[in-house]
């Protein structure tokens, strides 16, 4: 969970950052060029024979090796995914099966998403450190079954942020702080933050990161990559170390709209471990996948509402003005843009403690983690209990003097969907229905666009889908999105309008790893 505005940081910062720039692009490109690669160039260039799954892993980790001593984005990389690469490979010069999307494409997945492999799964913390998982989590099954390479693991901020209010949102005992490659300085936010570290900085084609309240759309926002935040249900969250099973959701990271949408349409659909969400978010997925909604001209005829309130920048910023642009090319592209909306409650949907966020996520923690810990098939730590215990017990590793385990020990106090909490999950409904559903049914809308990360509670607590895609930089070079949401399902007219605005714009910069 992405837990409000951090303070801001700052660090000393790696002095090698020109040396590994010079070394980046001097890496043997034979004629492909890796830097900012997509899967569709990718998928050609295998096919022309011009490159190999192997050369592409090496590439990335090459990168790895040079940028994470700087970066953190990474916590573990796969010691199997060469072979895998090698296997796809073969699979390709064979012709045995046919070799289309994710096949050989390098993947990197947030670290608390379960395989069954080599790598560990500890949502950065060291107490799951060494506990083994039953299987693979579902989006990994299916990841596989595409022939994606599982690349290795990426850093996130502990426990998804959900373990205190004091530790950065994009630092994990076991990875370290994360650092954002255009401004070193600057936030790269959480808690998918070496997802989408990883995406931006070439260290992986795509990356996998997750969702309970901002934490794939904060970081892609502050990272200058595409994220999408897929409606809840949609992709399975068996085998993901969880917050709220009413609130979790894995989406894909990509420097492309484009590629996360690849990434999308490969990781949706029933899965009978997580079987309620999954069959009841199946009907929103359409016949024929969602490459079909990459459509230049997405934007034509599109109803889109101005949410005013996350677009409060000063006069005269660069934000103001390039937002200000974007809309005027929106409406040049044949979109229908409604100003000034405003969702009804705002003010409580944004105050997680008046919504009855807070409420119900402690207790929904709670409860789906004892129930994920107790299912591992071995652990050194089998309740939430036993997490706090550990804490205790390894106060330096976990720097439990600084940020403490406040949300933890909260959680552990709850017991069970109570009362209170049956009041707080119908609260937030009801402000759903009243909010942003009634906003966009009394204005006849295609979804909503918004500018800053504020936003992401209103898709929270209603289990609603937004995509963020790089808007801008400012003028530290420090980079922002925009945020496109709507209702339950709608991640076809989402996906057409960013791919829309991302084409008409092409915003995305590689990161300058300026300090
Ligand atoms: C997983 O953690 C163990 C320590 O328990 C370590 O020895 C191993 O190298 C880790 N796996 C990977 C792929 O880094
Ligand atoms: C920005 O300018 C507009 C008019 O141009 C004015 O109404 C508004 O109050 C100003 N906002 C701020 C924060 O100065
Ligand atoms: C847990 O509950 C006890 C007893 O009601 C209370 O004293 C304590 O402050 C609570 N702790 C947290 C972190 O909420
Ligand atoms: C939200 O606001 C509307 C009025 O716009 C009101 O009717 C409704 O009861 C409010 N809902 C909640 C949950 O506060």
């Amino acid at each position: 969970m992405q837990m409000g505005v951090m303070p801001p940081l700052s660090f000393s910062i790696c002095r090698f950052t020109a040396l590994l720039l010079l070394l980046l692009s001097t890496f043997p490109c034979r004629g492909f060029e890796f830097q900012e690669a997509t899967i569709d160039g990718i998928q050609l260039a295998f096919r022309e024979g011009s490159l190999t799954s192997r050369r592409l892993v090496e590439f990335y980790l090459t990168q790895i090796r040079a940028l994470n001593p700087l970066l953190h984005a990474v916590i573990e990389v796969n010691p199997d995914a060469l072979r895998q690469a090698d296997l796809a490979d073969r699979e390709r010069r064979s012709g045995r099966r046919p070799c289309g999307g994710l096949h050989g494409i390098p993947v990197l997945l947030k670290d608390n998403i379960a395989t069954r492999d080599r790598l560990n799964t500890t949502a950065g913390s060291f107490a799951l450190l060494g506990s083994k998982v039953p299987r693979d989590a579902g989006v990994v099954r299916r990841l596989r079954r595409a022939g994606a390479v599982i690349l290795g693991k990426a850093n996130m901020a502990e426990w998804a942020n959900f373990r205190s209010l004091d530790a950065p949102s994009s630092w994990s005992a076991r990875g370290g702080q994360g650092r954002n490659p255009y401004v070193l300085s600057a936030d790269p936010c959480g808690s998918s933050t070496g997802s989408a570290i990883a995406a931006a900085a070439n260290m992986a084609t795509v990356t996998l990161g997750t969702e309970t309240d901002g934490s794939i759309i904060c970081p892609s926002d502050f990272n200058s990559v595409a994220g999408i935040k897929p409606t809840v249900g949609l992709t399975s969250r068996a085998g993901v170390v969880p917050i709220s099973p009413r609130q979790d959701t894995v989406g894909p990271i990509g420097r492309t709209v484009s590629d996360a949408v690849q990434v999308l349409e490969a990781i949706v659909g029933f899965d009978q471990r997580d079987a309620v969400a999954t069959k009841a978010a199946s009907k929103y997925i359409p016949r024929g996948g969602y490459k079909q909604f990459l459509q230049v001209d997405g934007l034509r005829g599109k109803r889109i509402g101005i949410l005013r309130a996350f677009f409060t920048f000063p006069n005269g910023s660069v934000q103001q003005k390039v937002f200000e642009e974007h809309f005027n090319t929106m409406r040049q592209k044949g979109a229908i843009l409604i100003d000034n909306l405003e969702i009804s409650n705002l003010s409580i949907i944004l105050d997680a403690a008046q919504s009855g966020e807070e409420v119900a996520l402690l207790a929904e923690f709670k409860m789906a983690l004892n129930s994920y810990l107790s299912e591992l098939s071995s652990s050194p730590v089998r309740s939430l209990a036993d997490v706090i215990a550990f804490n205790d017990k390894h106060r330096i590793e976990e720097r439990v003097e600084e940020f403490g385990q406040l949300v933890f020990l909260a959680a552990q106090n709850t017991t069970g969907i109570g009362p209170a909490e049956k009041s707080a999950i119908a609260r937030m409904t009801q402000l759903s229905i009243q909010g942003l559903e009634r906003l966009m049914m009394e204005n006849r809308l295609d979804a909503v666009v918004t500018g800053n990360i504020g936003v992401t509670s209103v898709l929270a607590i209603g289990g609603y889908p937004g995509i963020s895609v790089p808007a801008g930089y400012g003028t530290a070079g420090d980079p922002f999105g925009i945020c496109f949401g709507g209702v339950k399902g709608s991640e076809p007219k989402l996906i057409e309008i960013a791919y829309a605005f991302e084409q008409a714009t092409m915003v995305r910069k590689p990161p300058s790893f300026r300090k």
